[in-house]
């Protein structure tokens, strides 16, 4: 049973739990990253891709204002809808807090009682929380049988983390768990929200990397970034990075501002330049992208790591690599390569023999790669009748 996928472990649960098939099942898959880093809140442009890993959720309607779930590997919980959210109660905050905002904004929700399954491997950037996030919303707005506009979930699903959790981070995550699409990635104007699919080029493969570390009392480094980038925003006059260029950085007031505003800066051209590059089916430039987009995340905006740093730089030497780089916020988790398609196999057995974990950054989680394709952003499978 564990090895089949989310959405069949859930609905197998939920059989076995409730002795019944689920009359509403969600499902919303995790993202990578494919490049447009910290970009989002300077109202920028990112490049990611919906992954073939999903959280699943198969349930029944209560018509209650309950939800009662089960997750794999979990305690169960029980949420009661008219109480206020709770940022400490772990994976339930995501579930709990998605449904209050919803309810807030005028959707028609409900209880359900139900069975989570992920496959989204936890603290490997691959935005494990924001699918849940919004596989938990769709959950909610199907027991209380109404619908939304997928980027206005989305939008709701941000405001979770950044008002519930208390996490100040962009739009990046849930508009790619929304917007994916089988065989594109999501180009993602962030301000605008406006979402163009750009076809992935014949002929490569994305590769997940999994340092297999993890992310440990880093959320004050990610605030701290995002405050310098409004500082920087400020002392040149826009609204938001995204506004200036690089003839802007001269009138900031030290080196620091400098190098986080050049990484910004830079990155939305890179992104750009990479959804271009994609159109265009040319696998060298996006990769050779993605690999500068590593070195400014790693020189300029410090969010790389040991672990991160020694994975993208590994892989950039291997045979029919195009390029490397950390994916996600940083500091831990996983990176992704850019591989000729024939090269997949061999790539991935060579860093396997040749990846070492750096002494300064251990693993906790087993070293790991996975050849990934784009997969349809959420959805609900199943609605109660
Ligand atoms: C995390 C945040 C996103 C985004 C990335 C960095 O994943 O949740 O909003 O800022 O980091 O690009």
């Amino acid at each position: 049973m564990t090895n089949t996928p989310a959405l069949a472990r859930a609905t197998t649960a939920h059989i076995e739990r409730f002795g019944a098939e689920p009359t509403l099942v969600t499902r919303a898959p995790g993202r990578v990253n494919i490049i447009g880093e910290h970009t989002d809140y300077n109202d920028g442009f990112a490049l990611p891709m919906a992954l073939p890993f999903d959280i699943a959720i198969a349930a029944t309607p209560t018509g209650d204002r309950v939800i009662t779930a089960q997750s794999e590997g979990f305690d169960p919980t029980t949420i009661d809808l008219d109480s206020p959210p709770d940022p400490n109660a772990g994976w339930a905050a995501y579930v709990h807090g998605i449904a209050h905002l919803l309810e807030e904004a005028g959707h028609r929700i409900g209880g359900w009682q139900g069975c989570l399954a992920s496959d989204i491997p936890a603290g490997a950037s691959l935005s494990s929380s924001a699918a849940l996030t919004m596989a938990a919303g769709l959950a909610a707005l199907g027991a209380g049988g109404s619908t939304i506009d997928r980027i206005e979930l989305a939008l709701l699903g941000q405001r979770v983390e950044n008002e519930v959790l208390g996490f100040p981070s962009g739009n990046l995550d849930q508009l790619a768990s929304v917007s994916g699409r089988r065989n594109s990635a999501s180009l993602i104007d962030c301000r605008s929200v406006e979402v163009t699919p750009v076809p992935l080029p014949d002929g490569v493969e994305i590769v997940i990397m999994d340092t297999g570390t993890r992310r440990e009392l880093v959320d004050s480094e990610y605030a701290a970034r995002r405050a310098d980038c409004e500082r920087a925003a400020a002392q040149i006059g826009v609204d938001a990075l995204r506004d200036a260029t690089m003839t802007d950085l001269d009138r900031l007031s030290d080196e620091q501002l400098r190098m986080r505003a050049r990484h910004v800066i830079g990155e939305n051209q890179r992104t750009l330049d990479a959804a271009e590059a994609m159109q265009a089916g040319d696998a060298a430039t996006l990769g050779a992208l993605m690999s500068a987009s590593h070195a400014s995340l790693r020189d300029d905006y410090h969010v790389t790591s040991p672990a991160l740093d020694a994975m993208a730089e590994l892989a950039q030497t291997m045979p029919g690599c195009f390029g490397a780089r950390m994916t996600g916020g940083g500091f831990a988790g996983g990176a992704v390569a850019l591989v000729d398609a024939e090269a997949t196999t061999t790539f991935i057995d060579a860093m396997a023999a040749s990846y070492r974990p750096p002494a300064a950054q251990p693993a906790v989680k087993p070293v790991q790669f996975w050849p990934v394709t784009a997969n349809a952003g959420a959805e609900i499978l199943r609605f109660p009748s």
